[in-house]
C-alpha cells in the first residue's frame, strides 16, 4: 500500500511522517512519535483509553486513521503536563495490560476515570477525579506509601533538554527531537 506524507501538530510540535493509509492514530502516536501516554484498551471505541484531542475535540484514536489527523492539531495526555491521569493504575481494564496490579474493579471508579479522561473541562475533570479518590479511599484497594519522583542525569555535551514535568519515566524523552550535541571545538 502506498504511504502518504502527513504533517501533524502534536502538543504544539509539528511532525512530518510517511504513513500507511490504514495506520491508526493511536499506533501513530505510540509507535511513530513514542507518545505512549495514549493507551489502547478495547480498540472498539468503547473504553476511552485512547482518547486524544483533535482540533480540541475528544476523539477515539483507535477509530481514527493517522492520515485524518494530517494538517490538524492533536493533543495527548503528554501535553497536559502535570495533570496526573490515574486511569492506567486503577481502571479495571488495566489489570492485565496496565498497572492495576491490585486487580481493583469498581464500576463507579471506572466511570469516574473515563469521565476524567474524556473531558477537557478542568472543573469536570477535577470533580471526576475527586469521585475516584473518594471511592479509592473507601475501599483502599492498595496502600499508597509514596509517589515516585523521577530524576535523570544529562551529559553536559547535550543541550536542549527540557526536564519537567516527569509524570512517567518515558517523559524524559518527550523533547528528544530538540536535543543537540555540543560540538567539540
Ligand atoms: S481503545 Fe478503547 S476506545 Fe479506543
Amino acid at each position: 500500500m502506498t504511504s502518504r506524507e502527513i504533517t501533524v501538530t502534536v502538543n504544539g510540535q509539528a511532525y512530518t511522517r510517511a504513513v500507511e493509509p490504514r495506520l491508526l492514530l493511536s499506533d501513530f502516536l505510540r509507535h511513530e512519535l513514542h507518545l505512549t501516554g495514549t493507551h489502547v484498551g478495547c480498540e472498539h471505541g468503547v473504553c476511552g483509553a485512547c482518547t486524544v484531542l483533535l482540533d480540541g475535540v475528544p476523539v477515539r484514536s483507535c477509530l481514527t486513521f493517522a492520515v485524518q489527523a494530517g494538517g490538524h492539531v492533536v493533543g495527548t495526555v503528554e501535553g497536559l503536563a502535570a495533570d496526573p491521569d490515574p486511569y492506567q493504575g486503577w481502571h479495571s481494564s488495566q489489570s492485565e495490560t496496565g498497572y492495576n496490579f491490585a486487580n481493583w474493579s469498581n464500576p463507579q471508579a471506572d466511570q469516574a476515570l473515563e469521565e476524567g479522561r474524556l473531558t477537557t473541562d478542568q472543573a469536570k475533570r477535577k470533580a471526576a477525579y475527586a469521585t475516584f479518590q473518594q471511592l479509592f479511599a473507601a475501599e483502599v484497594p492498595s496502600l499508597v506509601l509514596y509517589y515516585p519522583q523521577y530524576h535523570f542525569a544529562v551529559s553536559k555535551k547535550i543541550t536542549g533538554v527540557t526536564a519537567d514535568p516527569l509524570d512517567t519515566p518515558a517523559d524524559r524523552f518527550r523533547t528528544i527531537a530538540e536535543w543537540k550535541f555540543k560540538s567539540a571545538t
